[in-house]
């Protein structure tokens, strides 16, 4: 996949990637080594062959194959070696540093703390590593962040709650004395029969205070489609999400499609995501009819290492390719992610 200098030099704004499916191979390597904890690979060669193994994520199908760990599975694999406040700056750090050299000038990148909470790693070490990583990359980078905290939704809502509560201190909005790191809630992991209506208390809590709300609704899942209407007019008190993150399977379903056009919640796509796992002639006009049909959607990397390392460009060059847009239609995905991003109006302006 060769990005062309049009893709390549297009401002770029991203709003779909877990900062957790940014972490290299080699960052991975050094990381067990810094920290002295053993991969289950001998040598660097093996750890990077294993990123091609790894099978797309089908809960429906309870689709294992025996040695072979489900997309989910190799994501969690990798935080087992982050540890330490350095360990998180590092990731944050190298992402940002990719960001920059990809003229990716503000993003709003997703982090599961409970992957790490749940493994014994202090909250603050989490957050004060990325909190660090988002002055440095402002200030010597240029690059702009407002993070999202995502609830782990196939674990106990309860643990999520107390997830929030132990970050809040990290929140922006209108939290006393937040230290602005993260500014929305969001929902990730594994969505096999866990709809977004179970973390209502979630999305109550955030917009309490001042923060925005989005959610996952992957593609092609089952129950897709009732997760999408329950994020256009169910959840947040039925004012619905503020994006959804996915949320393709709309397109075919004129309710679904319609209602997120009415209340303006534009959709986080990752079309390499789904191309992964579907045919170029179902997927690429599935997007263009999506864009048609006057729904706002922007273009995003999802977990740009584990997904054969396809970053935003990539996945920018095939909407290009694919959907045969033209340079203007390029231009106007780009400015749809400006519109639907929760930054600051002066660096909105600063981007376009
Ligand atoms: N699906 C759901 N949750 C996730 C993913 C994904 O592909 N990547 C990171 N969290
Ligand atoms: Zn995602």
């Amino acid at each position: 996949l060769t990005i062309t200098p049009f893709i390549a030099n297009l401002p770029k704004v991203e709003l779909h990637v877990h900062i957790e499916g940014t972490l290299t191979p080699s960052l991975r390597w050094d990381l067990s080594r810094r920290n002295n904890i053993p991969l289950p690979y001998t040598t660097f060669s093996e750890l990077q062959a294993s990123y091609a193994v790894t099978l797309n994520h089908r809960p429906e199908l309870n689709g294992r194959q025996p040695g072979i760990p489900t997309f989910l599975e190799a994501y969690f694999a990798g935080c087992e070696v982050l540890r330490t406040e350095t360990d998180f700056y590092d990731l944050a750090m190298a992402y940002l540093r990719r960001c920059a050299s990809m003229n990716v000038r503000y993003t709003e990148p997703f982090f599961d703390l409970q992957a790490h909470t749940r493994r014994g790693i202090p909250a603050a070490a989490v957050m004060d590593g990325y909190l660090r990583a988002q002055h440095d990359a402002a200030a010597q980078l240029g690059v702009h962040s407002r993070w999202i905290l995502c609830f782990l939704r196939d674990e106990p809502v309860e643990q999520g709650l107390d997830a929030y509560r132990e970050a809040r201190p990290w929140a922006a909005g209108t939290v006393d004395g937040g230290k602005g790191l993260f500014h929305a809630v969001g929902l990730a992991s594994n969505a096999y029969e866990r709809p977004p209506m179970l973390f209502e208390e979630g999305f109550a809590l955030a917009r309490a205070d001042g923060l925005h709300v989005t959610m996952h609704c992957d593609f092609g899942q089952k129950d897709t489609r009732e997760h999408v209407a329950e994020a256009i007019f169910e959840v947040c008190g039925g004012k619905g999400a503020e994006r959804i993150d996915h949320g393709l399977d709309a397109e075919d379903c004129e309710e679904l499609w319609r209602g997120l056009v009415d209340r303006g919640i534009g959709l986080t796509l990752c079309p390499h995501a789904y191309h992964r796992r579907t045919a170029t002639e179902v997927l690429f006009p599935k997007i263009r009819r999506l864009v048609e049909t006057g729904v706002k959607v922007c273009i995003n990397s999802d977990d740009p290492t584990l997904m054969h390392d396809v970053w935003i460009d990539g996945n920018l060059q095939k909407v290009y390719t694919y959907c045969g847009f033209s340079r203007r239609e390029m231009v106007q995905l780009v400015r749809n992610a400006v519109d639907m991003c929760w930054a600051e109006e002066d660096i909105k302006r600063a981007i376009y």
